[in-house]
């Protein structure tokens, strides 16, 4: 499949460090509990929490949805969940990419049952495309309006993950 090039690496170094640095001075004096959404927030994951400045920790959660492979379908399901305790802690959930948002609502709700102190919403890039439902995103790295990314952790039917830069199916 042909690609192209869409944001390159330098762009997505520079602005990880810059989310990095305001969720540094937002958490002043806390130790948030980074969770991460897997697979495809690896990359991402590993060089936000190496740029920010405070202690933080790490634990992750995996959601399968049923779906083809360009579009989910609604229909979602836990395959991994935290294993760190979340009550009464301030928690940031990273993601990769939010399309339709059924996938990070599903998530959200199961984090918010476990009573942290409180929940905010890291995504990489917010695809405003298909959005069906509603998510407030409080640091967000890119806002794109349309395409299949793949690449830095993103992919299409497993494939182009390795990619360092992050580009666009065609
Ligand atoms: P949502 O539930 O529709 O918001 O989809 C979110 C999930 O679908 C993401 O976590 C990705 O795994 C996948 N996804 C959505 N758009 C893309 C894309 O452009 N490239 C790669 N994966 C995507
Ligand atoms: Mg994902």
């Amino acid at each position: 499949m042909e690609r192209e090039i869409l944001i390159p690496r330098e762009a997505i170094k520079k602005r990880v460090k810059e989310l990095a640095e305001q969720i540094s001075s937002d958490y002043v004096g806390k130790e948030p509990v980074l969770i991460g959404i897997l697979n495809g927030v690896v990359f991402f994951f590993a060089d936000l929490m190496r740029a920010i400045s405070i202690p933080t920790k790490m634990d992750f959660i995996r959601a399968a949805s049923y779906g083809s492979e360009m579009e989910s379908s609604g229909s979602i399901r836990l395959t991994k969940d935290v294993e760190m305790p979340v009550q009464g802690r301030p928690v940031v959930l990273v993601e990769d990419i939010i399309d339709t948002g059924l996938t990070l609502s599903h998530i959200v709700k199961n984090l918010q049952s476990k009573g942290p102190e409180s929940l905010r919403i890291c995504a990489l890039i917010d695809k405003l495309e298909r959005r069906d439902i509603e998510v407030s995103i409080d640091y967000c790295g890119f806002k794109i309006s349309e395409g299949f990314l793949v690449g830095y952790g993103l992919d299409y039917d497993e494939k182009y993950r390795y990619l360092p830069d992050i580009c666009v199916l065609k």
